[in-house]
């Protein structure tokens, strides 16, 4: 399919699903009877999101949130009763009948929250080319959008432009395990169900990297559907655009207080990992940083990762803030189990030397599964099972130390 096709395909299918009121599937995660006491019913009806977009709990009040693909403009509304009557919310959507149901509530929502006038605008134009002035956007928020887009790297390079330095986006969106093979890439009802137009993790994270964003990291995974032994992953991302140079005063709402941070000492559960600047860290020994590596790791989720210091500091295991999750001592099986590395570095090992890649599927055993199933490893992990519970493992005696296989 070539671009304009995608396009119009992609914009028909939701101009009947706005005009008729169709159910899609899936859960989004929202909360619709706290939404109700304010979003009328028929935006509510129209909601075609695939995860809650958790950065909106992020949003400070008198922000500007940009909306790709608004839609009926559930997370617009959404946004506009978090940033207060001195916020401002635009949302971006290609689809006429989308724009006019969402233009339509927008006084309602604004009455009901008792805002004098609408802080919310809705625009006609397209995520590959958005009509919204450079630098002039605080967070950037998108449900369930750019999985539709024929040129995502051209959607993440836009994005990059309108946020201001200092500026971050959550975005929710559906990803694969592995590639989509061209049946279904050209599958037009897949595209417009937010199937075939998927991208692996690997390749949309790159992308983002790409664009200049930094510090990309998981807030919520789920599944989504699998078909032809393909899975689809719904998952919310946020990363940063930061200042091209660190400012001299900086501020805390800028992301931050690299002042004065000279030294690094990764705390863990990673035994080794490397950031999206090429910088590798061992736990527990400090490592000099640039001011531009102490900026980075000075936002979240780095901040609970990384003891930042004036001076070196070096950890022991002993150590209370010493990090780890070790396998326990027992026989291991594989079942066809992977896990997927998210982020927020580029890769990453474990106490067992396995390394994990950004958005690359790598095999693990139900030793490793259970310490990736940590609440230290959890939120950098997408874990998904190829066997579909099929698989009859014999037990793998690992190393006598305890180690994994
Ligand atoms: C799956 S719906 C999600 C709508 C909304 N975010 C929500 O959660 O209900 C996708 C929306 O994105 C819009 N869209 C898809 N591709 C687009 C593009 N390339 N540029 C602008 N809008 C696009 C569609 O018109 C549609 O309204």
């Amino acid at each position: 399919m070539i671009e304009h096709d995608i396009a119009k395909v992609v914009s028909e299918r939701y101009a009947r699903a706005a005009a008729t009121g169709e159910q899609m599937c899936c859960s989004t995660g929202y909360n619709f009877d706290d939404l109700k006491a304010f979003i009328p019913q028929e935006v509510l009806n129209i909601s075609y999101g695939c995860g809650t977009p958790v950065g909106l709990e992020t949003v400070r009040i008198g922000e500007t949130v940009l909306d790709i693909g608004s839609g009926g403009g559930i997370d617009c509304f959404e946004a506009s009763r978090r940033v207060g009557p001195t916020g401002r919310v635009i949302g971006i959507d290609m689809t006429d009948t989308m724009l006019a149901i969402a233009r339509r509530n927008a006084p309602v929502v604004a009455a009901n929250l008792g805002h004098a006038t609408p802080t919310v605008e809705f625009r006609k134009g397209m995520a590959e080319a958005m009509p919204v002035e450079d630098g002039s956007v605080d967070l950037i928020i998108s449900n369930c959008v750019i999985n539709l887009a024929s040129d995502k790297r051209k959607v993440f390079r836009e994005m990059y432009r309108v946020l201001r330095p200092g500026g971050r986006f959550t975005i929710s969106d559906i990803v694969s395990d592995q590639p989509v093979p061209n049946y279904l890439r050209h599958d037009t009802e897949k595209w417009g169900n937010c199937l075939s137009g998927a991208l692996q993790v690997g390749e949309y994270v790159g992308g983002m990297v790409d664009a200049g964003f930094r510090g990309i990291h998981q807030m919520n995974v789920m599944p989504w559907q699998k078909i032809d032994g393909i899975h689809f992953l719904s998952v919310t991302l946020t990363g940063y655009k930061f200042p091209q140079r660190v400012p001299i005063a900086w501020s805390p709402a800028m992301g931050g207080e690299p002042n004065g941070v000279r030294f690094a000492t990764l705390l863990g559960p990673f035994s080794v990992a490397t950031d999206e600047l090429g910088q590798t860290y061992r736990r527990g020994r400090p490592q000099p940083v640039t001011a531009h590596t102490a900026q980075l790791l000075s936002a979240l989720p780095f901040q609970r990762l990384f003891l930042l210091s004036e001076s070196p500091v070096a950890l022991e295991p002993s150590d209370a803030r010493w990090l780890a999750v070790l396998p326990e001592q027992a026989p291991c099986v594989w079942k066809g189990d992977y896990a997927i590395f998210t982020g927020p570095f580029a890769e990453v090992e474990d106490d067992d030397h396995h390394a994990f890649r950004r958005g690359s599927p790598l095999e693990i055993c139900s030793k490793t599964l259970k310490v990736l199933e940590s609440d230290l490893y959890r939120p950098h992990f997408a874990m998904i099972n190829r066997a579909a519970g099929e698989i009859s493992g014999s037990q793998v005696v690992c190393s006598p130390s305890g180690g994994c296989c």
